[in-house]
C-alpha cells in the first residue's frame, strides 16, 4: 500500500481518534498503537469475512436436495478428475502452492512468460510458475480468472485447468457440469458497515507521491 511500518504507526498515532479504539481493543497495553496490533486488528476483521451456507455447504450437511443432478455430476467429475488434489479443504483451495502448467504449459496470455509466481519470493528454481491454488468458493462472482486476469468465462478456466493441471481434455458437457457444481459454492456474503474514519491532525503524514 505504498507505505512503511514506521509511517503506518506514525500516521495512526497522529490521529487522536484512534487512541481510544486501540486502547479498547488491546486492554492493559501501555502503548496499544503498534504495527503488530494494527495487523492483528485487520486480521481479526478479515476473519469475519466468511461466506457460509452455500448450497454445497448445505449438501455436505446432509441436505441431498441442495444440489440438482447435473451439479452432483459436476461434483463427481471434480473429484474423479483430480481437481481436489489442489482445490480441497474448507475453502476448496487456498491451502498450498502448485505449479501452473503441470502437464501442459498454458497459453502465454493465460500464464505470462514473465510472471514467475512464487519464484519471485523464494528464488528457488522449482518455484517457477508456482502459484497458490485459489479457493473456489464464490468463484462465479470473481472473474477474471488466474493471475493474468485474462480468462473471463468460468468454462474456459475449467478447460484450461483440465489440460494444464491434469492432462485431460474436458469436453463441453463435462466442463459445463463442473461449472454448474462450482456455481453452487456462492455463499451468504458478509455485510460490512463502513466506519467514518477519525479526522487527521496537522502532524499526520501526507501520502507519498511518486
Ligand atoms: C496441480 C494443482 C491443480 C489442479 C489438479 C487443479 N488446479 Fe485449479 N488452480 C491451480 C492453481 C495453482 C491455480 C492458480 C493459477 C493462477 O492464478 O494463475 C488454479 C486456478 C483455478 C481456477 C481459477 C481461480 C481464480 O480465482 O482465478 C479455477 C476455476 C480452477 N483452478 C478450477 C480447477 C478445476 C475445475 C480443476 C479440475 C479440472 C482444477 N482446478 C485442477 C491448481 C490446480
Amino acid at each position: 500500500m505504498n507505505n512503511k511500518p514506521e509511517r503506518v504507526v506514525e500516521t495512526l498515532k497522529s490521529i487522536p481518534g484512534y487512541l481510544k479504539p486501540f486502547q479498547k481493543a488491546f486492554p492493559g497495553s501501555k502503548d496499544p498503537i503498534t504495527f503488530d496490533n494494527m495487523a492483528l486488528a485487520i486480521e481479526v476483521f478479515e476473519a469475519t469475512l466468511t461466506t457460509p451456507d452455500s448450497r454445497f455447504d448445505r449438501f455436505l450437511k446432509g441436505d441431498r436436495k441442495a444440489l440438482a443432478s447435473n451439479e452432483k455430476e459436476g461434483l463427481k467429475l471434480f473429484m474423479s478428475k483430480g481437481c481436489t488434489v489442489c482445490h480441497n479443504g474448507v475453502n476448496v483451495g487456498g491451502a498450498g502452492y502448485f505449479p501452473f502448467g503441470v502437464k501442459e504449459v498454458p497459453a502465454a496470455d493465460v500464464r505470462p512468460a514473465d510472471d514467475f509466481g512464487r519464484f519471485k519470493v523464494t528464488n528457488t528454481a522449482g518455484d517457477k510458475y508456482v502459484f497458490k491454488s485459489p479457493s473456489l468458493r464464490n468463484i462465479e462472482l470473481t472473474p477474471p480468472y488466474f493471475h493474468s486476469g485474462k480468462v473471463w468465462k468460468l468454462e474456459d478456466a475449467v478447460k484450461i485447468m483440465g489440460s494444464s493441471q491434469i492432462g485431460v481434455t474436458l469436453d463441453h458437457e463435462e466442463s459445463l457440469k463442473i461449472v454448474a457444481f462450482l456455481k453452487t459454492m456462492n455463499g451468504k456474503q458478509p455485510s460490512v458497515t463502513y466506519p467514518i474514519l477519525p479526522p487527521n491532525s496537522d502532524s499526520t503524514p501526507k501520502p507519498l507521491l511518486k
